[in-house]
């Protein structure tokens, strides 16, 4: 029954994702100059600072999440301290090209996997993620850019945790603007409880990059 329900949204919902023009990589290193101190140099992360690992994702993705930060439909009133972090540093972006390019930028850089943090029930996880997350995010979790679903395999677990957690208290997703945020919502709270969240984040973490 729930099976047949998301391949419904996932047909339904998300259609048509507006094609994506290609950016500039070498002209987006010097706008990433200002990501550094708190994405690290290859765009790896650090976990002291909240500052995720960005080069696993596809570069449509991170371009839309920064137009999000831009406009205020993420990272605005209600949002997390860390999305709130965030949003001013997107603002320092000079237009649009300069977005595209930077993610383009990001896109290219490599780093490896991030250690474990979250503790969980990997057997559980892929229960929960095949049932619920794999018709948007696909198998082994690479995602799908003709969905608008990031890729999550190669994603630090923590913070992984941390949007799941923000998706399901409505820090992330409930803006009247963000389309996709909102889908994510609903499907963040179909899972139980948070020990469920740490169980399909071991697994996810599991899947290596
Ligand atoms: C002051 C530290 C800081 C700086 C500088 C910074 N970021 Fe971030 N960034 C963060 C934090 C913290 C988050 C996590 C936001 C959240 O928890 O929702 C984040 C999240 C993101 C995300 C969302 C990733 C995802 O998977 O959803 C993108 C994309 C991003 N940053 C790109 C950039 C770019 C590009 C720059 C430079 C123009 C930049 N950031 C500069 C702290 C920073
Ligand atoms: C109906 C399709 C759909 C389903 C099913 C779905 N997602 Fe998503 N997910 C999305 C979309 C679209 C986004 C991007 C949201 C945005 O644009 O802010 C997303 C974003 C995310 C993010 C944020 C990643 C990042 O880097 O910011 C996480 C984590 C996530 N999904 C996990 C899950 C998990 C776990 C499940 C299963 C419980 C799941 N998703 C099921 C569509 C889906």
């Amino acid at each position: 029954m729930i099976r047949h329900t998301l391949l419904f949204l996932a047909g339904a919902a998300l259609a048509i994702a507006p094609a994506f023009a290609d950016g500039d990589a070498a002209a987006g290193q010097a706008s990433y100059a200002t990501c550094i101190a708190c994405h690290g140099d290859n765009a790896q992360g650090n976990k002291a600072l909240n500052a995720p690992r960005l080069n696993h994702l596809e570069p449509v993705y991170i371009a839309a999440q920064l137009h999000k930060f831009r406009s205020g439909a993420r990272g605005g009133e209600g949002a997390t301290a860390t999305a709130k972090t965030m949003a001013p540093m997107a603002a320092v972006l000079a237009d649009d090209a300069a977005v595209v390019n930077v993610a383009a930028y990001i896109a290219g850089l490599e780093s490896p996997a991030s250690t474990a943090t979250v503790e969980g029930d990997t057997n559980m996880g892929a229960d929960y993620y095949n049932q619920f997350c794999g018709a948007c995010h696909g198998a082994g979790a690479v995602g799908n850019p003709a969905l608008n679903s990031p890729r999550l395999a190669g994603g630090d677990d923590w913070y992984l945790q941390a949007q799941l957690l923000a998706f399901r208290s409505g820090e992330r997703g409930a803006h009247p603007d963000d389309k996709t945020g909102k889908q994510m919502r609903a499907m963040a709270m179909i899972l139980p409880n948070e020990q469920a969240v740490r169980d399909v984040v071991a697994y996810l973490h599991s899947l290596g990059q």
